[in-house]
């Protein structure tokens, strides 16, 4: 989907026209991946434009800097902040928000601790990652022949920009081979997550979904629909899976800021459940809607109005 153009773009503390934005072909990010970055949304309802979990978001983006040794010359609050007046700045009711930290240009090589550190963010109108008619029918997808990255190789913890080229591989392969999105197994063949979301999966009314030791991003969202399940009075358990489990689950769904609340109604040729949304995913999926809404007073602070 190409990105649609707004006026401004957050570089190192200042607003610059969008066409303005640009860096160096030497900063270090661009030869060896090494960022970190957040995916966000604003969304709108009756109350105004808020951002979802923003701080919970920025809090992650300095766990991902930490990871790297890279220190972001501003607070989590300043970042926040300046979060808030780009949308106000874009006039942006609703959209994505991409904030980014980059070893910038200085040096080459490996040793990226004299680099400087930039900082980025930008916010654009964006529409359902794996479309609208994904949230509504359900997806399509495949476990991948590549496996997840592993906690002790690039650490899913961090949402580092180098680190997506194991998704991007594993994404391409899936598009290729006909599908929607890909999932990918851990290094020892369990069930990790998708390219770009958590994966959650229903069997007799409880569900399941893979721990940080399944080479997980611990997904906003995936915490998000953990409390919203909890809420509606479905017990939630962290556990190892295996491919099987996805087979013969009666519900498989996808969770991530992008894609939000996806079914997944067929993996590898087999038909989850009988083929369309399930029960538990529809009632997670108007929860959120109402969520979004501002109808759950229990998740106000979630909704950070701009
Ligand atoms: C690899 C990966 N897993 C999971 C997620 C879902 O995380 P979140 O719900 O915080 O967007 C994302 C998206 O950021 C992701 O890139």
């Amino acid at each position: 989907m190409p990105i649609q153009k707004v006026k401004f773009i957050w570089m190192n503390g200042k607003f610059v026209p969008w066409d303005e934005a640009n860096i160096h072909v030497l900063s270090h990010a661009l030869h060896y991946g090494s960022g970190v970055f957040e995916g966000i949304r604003a969304y709108e309802n009756e109350n105004g434009t808020f951002i979802f979990r923003l701080k919970d978001h920025i809090i992650r983006l300095f766990e991902s800097a930490k990871i790297y040794f890279m220190e972001i010359p501003y607070s989590i609050e300043e970042i926040c902040e300046a979060t808030k007046e780009l949308l106000r700045k874009n006039e942006l009711r609703a959209g994505y928000i991409r904030p980014i930290a980059f070893r910038g240009y200085g040096e080459m090589g490996l040793n990226p601790l004299n680099s400087p550190v930039d900082v980025v963010i930008a916010t654009w109108p964006w529409g359902a990652y794996l479309g609208e008619e994904g949230i509504e029918k359900g997806i399509r997808a495949k476990i991948s022949s590549f496996k997840r990255i592993d906690v002790n190789t690039l650490p899913p913890a961090a949402k580092a920009t180098g680190q997506y080229i194991n998704s991007i591989l594993a994404k391409i392969e899936a598009i290729k081979d006909g599908y929607d999105e890909a999932i990918l197994l851990d290094q020892r063949g369990f069930v990790s997550e998708g390219s770009g979301e958590n994966i959650f999966i229903v069997k007799n009314g409880i569900l399941y979904t893979p721990p940080s030791a399944s080479g997980i991003l611990k997904g906003i969202t995936r915490d998000t629909v953990m409390k919203l399940s909890e809420n509606l009075g479905y017990k939630v358990v962290e556990q190892e899976l295996v491919r099987t489990d996805l087979y013969l689950a009666d519900e498989v769904f996808f969770t991530g800021t992008a894609a939000e609340i996806v079914p997944i109604r067929e993996i590898d040729h087999r038909t989850i459940g009988d083929g369309k949304p399930g029960p538990v995913v529809r009632n997670l999926q108007s929860s959120f809607k109402q969520l979004i809404q501002g109808k759950y007073s229990e998740f106000e602070d979630w909704l950070d109005y701009v």
